[in-house]
């Protein structure tokens, strides 16, 4: 498996045109369009230190309210497009592909796994409230309807267990996980319970930040499953995939052996490439991140 840094690198050099097994979406896929400017970036330090040097800040600052952490993720979005633009006007690289790269870097950053990050994804020109309503499961989820959102999108339950453990980083709200410490008593700690009640009590602080891996929020790791051994998970989504089900024995797996949980998240995330994914003619290339052009 390839390092991020290696797959940019390709991405900067390679001269010939490659388009992979996979659909359109190639690793190489700008090698032909935006060389120069790729190369320029990075000279100037892109192959993933611009979004490094930002999420050293943002990973500084984890006591920050989540909407201010997520004000910053767009922000460092805006940052490696506007250099990309910059030194290839007419905006060649996708927002999208940006996003695909920037979750790939983070996660190594954070000491995770890598994964061959396959590049041409263009830019949506709609978003949909409805769908992200209907889509995206709640955290209030039981495991056959986890199961069944994953399934919807092609995603296994081996997916999506190892895809959970991405809760082993990042932050999440008292709203998310208020329900859980009051009426989950089976299936929580009862000590681990009482100490989130005292930051998220029964009404108000409605949006303190807790991480969702208490013990290293900061570290891409295994102890997100190891939480969950000890009924430690957060949300009820979390928790949902050790609860007697026969995503139980994944579980297990991954608390007792990191690699096979990092085999089975990189070949995941790569899975989830052509999940809606745009490429050919369909949507664009967005100048600006935040808006259709
Ligand atoms: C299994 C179904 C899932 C549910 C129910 C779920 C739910 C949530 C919720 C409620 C939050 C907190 C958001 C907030 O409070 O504002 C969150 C955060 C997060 N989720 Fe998930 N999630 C799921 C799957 C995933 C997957 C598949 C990934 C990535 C592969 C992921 C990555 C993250 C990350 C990185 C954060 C932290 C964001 C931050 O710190 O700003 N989650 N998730
Ligand atoms: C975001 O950060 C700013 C400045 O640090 C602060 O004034 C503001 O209250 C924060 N907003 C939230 C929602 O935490
Ligand atoms: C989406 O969900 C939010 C919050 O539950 C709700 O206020 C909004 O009306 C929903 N929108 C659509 C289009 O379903
Ligand atoms: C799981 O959640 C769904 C949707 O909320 C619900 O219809 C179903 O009855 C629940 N299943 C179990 C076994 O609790
Ligand atoms: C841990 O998982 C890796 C990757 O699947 C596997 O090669 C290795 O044999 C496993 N180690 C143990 C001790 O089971």
């Amino acid at each position: 498996m390839g390092s991020c840094s290696l797959l940019l690198r390709s991405i900067f050099f390679t001269v010939i045109a490659f388009v992979g097994p996979h659909g359109n979406l190639s690793p190489n896929y700008y090698s032909r369009r935006c060389p120069r400017a790729l190369s320029i970036v990075q000279a100037g330090g892109c192959d993933a230190s611009i979004l490094l040097d930002d999420t050293a800040n943002s990973v500084g600052e984890k006591t920050a309210a989540p909407n201010n952490n997520s004000v910053r993720g767009f922000e460092v979005v805006d940052h490696i497009k506007a250099k990309l633009e910059k030194s290839c006007p007419g905006a060649a690289v996708s927002c999208a592909d940006i996003l695909a790269l920037a979750a790939c870097d983070s996660v190594v950053y954070l000491g995770g796994p890598s994964w061959k990050v396959e590049l041409g994804r263009r830019d949506s020109t709609t978003a949909s409230r409805t769908a992200a309503n209907t889509s995206i499961p709640s955290p209030l989820s039981n495991i056959s309807s986890l199961t069944s959102s994953f399934a919807a999108k092609g995603l296994s339950l081996k997916d999506l267990v190892a895809l959970s453990g991405s809760h082993t980083i990042g932050l999440t709200r008292c709203t998310a996980y208020r329900a859980r410490i009051f009426g989950d008593i089976n299936t929580i700690d009862t000590s681990f319970a009482k100490s989130l009640q005292r930051k998220c009590p029964r009404s108000g602080n409605d949006d303190s930040p807790t991480p969702l891996d208490l013990q290293t929020p900061n570290h891409f790791d295994n102890l997100y499953f190891k939480n969950l051994l000890k009924k430690k998970g957060l949300l009820h989504s979390d928790q949902a995939i050790f609860s007697g089900s026969s995503a139980d024995s994944l579980v297990q797996r991954y608390a007792s052996n990191m690699s096979a949980f990092f085999k089975d998240f990189a070949q995941a995330m790569v899975e989830m490439r052509n999940i809606g994914t745009l490429t050919g003619r369909k949507g664009e290339i967005r100048i600006d991140c935040r808006k259709v052009n």
